[in-house]
């Protein structure tokens, strides 16, 4: 079951109207386009590692556990400040935990959704009884802003939960779907795709700087078709009516691809949580970000049964059907 949550956002807020004339937009287009208004960059003390650890403290006070108590900690991130260590350890260390299996995981915008996953199956064996899944990143420090497309869609944070495997009637993580169907529609490199070494000639010295690209139409489609698809999937496997969830937490995306996503499938848009406005895209950190801005607000309370859908990278894709 779902023990605590948390999140933590950059101090820095970047409105639409604070991009440079340069970039040839405007306030109005990125509004209308895609619902933000702002989004938070994260400075130069703020690294997915801090981040993803603050918000791991702030899901840890809020399940009234100890970090001796956590038994893995499973970080999802397309962005990591460092490769080695992983993020995960860097919270892990943060936090003072005992020595627990430690580890990030990458699907992209449905990383977050991915971690759940995997850590219920921890849960669900016995292996662990408790375990801290954070989403974090940074995509601020891997866009071009000089690309207009694609700039503008993104911002920083990161949220965290406190999943516990203690049998409670009902409750907990009911139902999850994962896929996915790979492809370079969104693409950022890693650091194996720096040039190969000069083992018989000077160093190689200069670094390129790959940013992310996407195919925003592209993106579009794919991902109202697979929402709309994710959603009667779980309602059918679950023999649930749409009334029966509480609130939809989606991957914070783009107001228009859930407006698209949700038409006439019986969830209002008052059942679904959207916190876009404010945060962008946060890639991993959307959802479990959302998630917790829906409990501490009351949106969301226990014994409500809410549907987490993501989509993103890999292409990637799922949900999970989770009761408070
Ligand atoms: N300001 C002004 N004009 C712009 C901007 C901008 N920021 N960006 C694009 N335009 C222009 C285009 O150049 C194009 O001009 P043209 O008609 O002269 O060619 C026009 O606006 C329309 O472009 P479209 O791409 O058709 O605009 P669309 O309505 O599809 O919106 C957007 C673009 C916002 C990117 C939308 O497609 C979208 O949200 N896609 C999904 C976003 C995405 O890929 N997110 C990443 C998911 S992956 C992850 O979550 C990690």
């Amino acid at each position: 079951m779902l023990r605590g949550t948390g999140s933590s956002l950059p101090g820095r807020a970047f409105r639409n109207d604070q991009f440079p004339a340069t970039l040839e937009t405007s306030d109005e287009w990125i509004r209308t386009r895609t619902g933000i208004r702002e989004r938070r960059i994260a400075g130069d003390d703020e690294t997915t590692s801090t981040l993803g650890l603050a918000a791991a403290r702030a899901a840890l006070e809020a399940s009234d556990l100890r970090p001796q108590d956590i038994d893995l900690v499973i970080c999802a991130t397309v962005a990591p400040d460092v490769a080695v260590p992983s993020v995960a350890c860097r919270i892990q260390t943060g936090l003072g935990c005992r020595p627990i299996p430690a580890f990030d995981l990458n699907a992209a915008c449905t990383g977050f959704v991915y971690a759940l996953t995997v850590a219920e199956q921890f849960l669900g064996s016995g292996t662990c009884k408790h375990a801290l899944v954070v989403g974090s990143d940074t995509l601020t420090r891997v866009v071009d802003f000089s690309d207009r497309s694609s700039c503008i869609l993104f911002g920083d944070g990161a949220g965290a939960v406190v999943l516990s495997g203690v049998a409670a009637a009902g409750r907990g993580l009911r139902y999850s779907r994962l896929y996915a169907d790979g492809n370079d529609i969104i693409l950022l490199k890693g650091l194996g795709a720096r040039p190969a070494p000069s083992v018989t000639g000077p160093p190689v010295t200069s670094l390129p700087v790959d940013y992310m690209t996407l195919n925003g139409r592209e993106v579009f489609k794919f991902a109202v078709t697979r929402v709309r698809e994710l959603v009667k999937e779980v309602l059918a496997a679950c023999e649930l009516r749409p009334e029966d969830i509480k609130l939809v937490v989606p991957h914070q995306v783009n107001q228009r691809i859930l407006d698209a996503a949700f038409d006439g499938l019986g969830i209002p848009a008052e059942q679904v949580m959207v916190n876009l406005d404010r945060y962008g895209n946060t890639s991993a950190a959307s959802v479990p970000i959302a998630l917790d801005e829906a409990i501490r607000s009351g949106r969301a309370r226990s014994g409500d049964t809410l549907l987490l859908l993501a989509f993103g990278g890999g292409m990637t894709w799922g949900a999970t059907l989770l009761t408070l």
